[in-house]
């Protein structure tokens, strides 16, 4: 039987060959540690550390290798950020404004904040998945220390205005958050240009290995310092103890590379791909809803609300011909409606009949991908 078609590179991923051939000699090879700098064995592992982290601070536009701090991915990059400024900053005020439709990553962390003391503003988005920056300029107060807004939504694809909201942060001297993980590798970046002070991302949105990401934490006006979250050896500038991962460092330097230079190629493809996949199937079914953003979205997403059809039962009976995924959340025991659907406006019965198509590198034949959904979808009909 053939393979399913992948539509689930929202989720994560597969690792461009090319990148695991950068990284296969960085397990048996160079497997020194990083940090054991006295001997070669160590230092070779240093080496190319520091190769991967210069290399992913120039393509971010960074000033500095080193306001490049590796986690393990972009929730504890989110951790980090969110935790780390406040606990250093909570002296100055306890206001951290954020956005209602961020991944869980950031919205669980700001709720534990509060145990800590912290005030959280949740900013509403417009019926396209954008942040209403009047909103976002009213909620700030003399208490405001932190905004947090993400680059792009992992669910809809909506990319949010980073340089307006920067320079609103910057003009108040608050400093700014945004959690990349969907759009490193995938949309431009600048961090100085943008003026954002820290930016979580994540190698394996963007062809690279799992369970490695980072945080930029700028270096210039203003100098940012975070407090740890976890304790051991001070590693990374005392911000993230922990042996690195140097294979996985080394793999996402080669993927940010890789996604960067085929950006614009890639994204123009992707965009024709998605637009195809959705005309055909509008072609047929005209009440079927592209939700986010019409232009300003990642061009490797495509969130559809079906009327009359479940997502679950499209997914399931899909299954042998197409992986992607459903526009709600799921936890083990109940399955909600997702928080992003609903602050759009979506009621809960169509987040049930909302799809997510997560394009990538491999997806190729749009005809075969918008066949196959109409045939599950006639199905479900009757
Ligand atoms: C917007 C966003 N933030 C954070 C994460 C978590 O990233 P990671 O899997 O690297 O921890 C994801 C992954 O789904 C995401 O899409």
């Amino acid at each position: 039987m053939e393979e399913p078609i992948y539509l689930d590179h929202n989720a994560t991923t597969p690792v461009d060959r090319r990148v695991l051939e950068k990284m296969l000699p960085y397990f048996c090879e160079v497997y020194g540690n990083a940090a054991s700098i006295d001997h070669i064995h160590g230092n070779k592992a240093k080496q190319a550390v520091d190769e991967a982290r210069q290399t992913i601070a120039k393509l971010l536009g960074c000033r500095k290798e080193s306001e490049i701090v590796f986690t393990s991915g972009a929730t504890e990059a989110n951790n980090l950020a969110l935790i780390g400024a406040f606990r250093k900053f909570r002296d100055k005020g306890r206001h951290i404004i954020s956005s209602i439709i961020e991944h869980p990553a950031v919205l669980d962390t700001l709720n534990y904040l509060k145990c800590e003391g912290a005030e959280i503003t949740l900013v509403p988005v417009d019926a396209c998945g954008v942040i209403d920056l009047e909103a976002l300029e009213a909620a700030i107060t003399k208490e405001t220390i932190l905004i947090s807004v993400m680059f792009a939504n992992n669910e809809i694809g909506t990319i949010q205005p980073i340089k307006e909201i920067g320079a609103l942060a910057k003009s108040k001297s608050i400093l700014f958050h945004t959690d990349a993980a969907q759009a490193a590798g995938h949309e431009k970046i600048n961090v100085y240009d943008m003026d954002i002070d820290l930016l979580s991302f994540s190698a394996h949105k963007f062809c690279g290995p799992k369970g490695i990401g980072g945080l930029f934490v700028r270096s210039y006006s203003p100098l940012i310092k975070l407090s740890p979250i976890s304790f051991g050896g001070g590693h990374e500038k005392g911000m993230r103890s922990g042996t690195l991962n140097v294979p996985g460092i080394v793999g996402m330097a080669e993927a940010l590379s890789l996604a960067n230079k085929e950006m614009k190629a890639e994204n123009n493809r992707l965009m024709e791909v998605a637009s195809l996949i959705c005309q055909r199937i509008q072609q047929t079914f005209p009440d079927i809803k592209l939700n986010g953003h019409p232009q300003k979205r990642l061009s490797h997403n495509l969130n559809l609300t079906i009327p009359g059809v479940e997502a679950k039962a499209l997914i399931h009976l899909l299954k042998n011909k197409l992986s992607f995924s459903a526009g709600s959340a799921c936890s083990t025991v109940k399955v909600e409606p997702s928080h992003v659907l609903k602050s759009i406006g979506i009621t809960d019965e169509e987040a049930f009949q909302t799809i997510r198509l997560g394009l990538g590198q491999s997806t190729l034949d749009a005809q075969r991908i918008a066949d196959a959904l109409i045939q599950g979808i006639l199905r479900i009909k009757g």
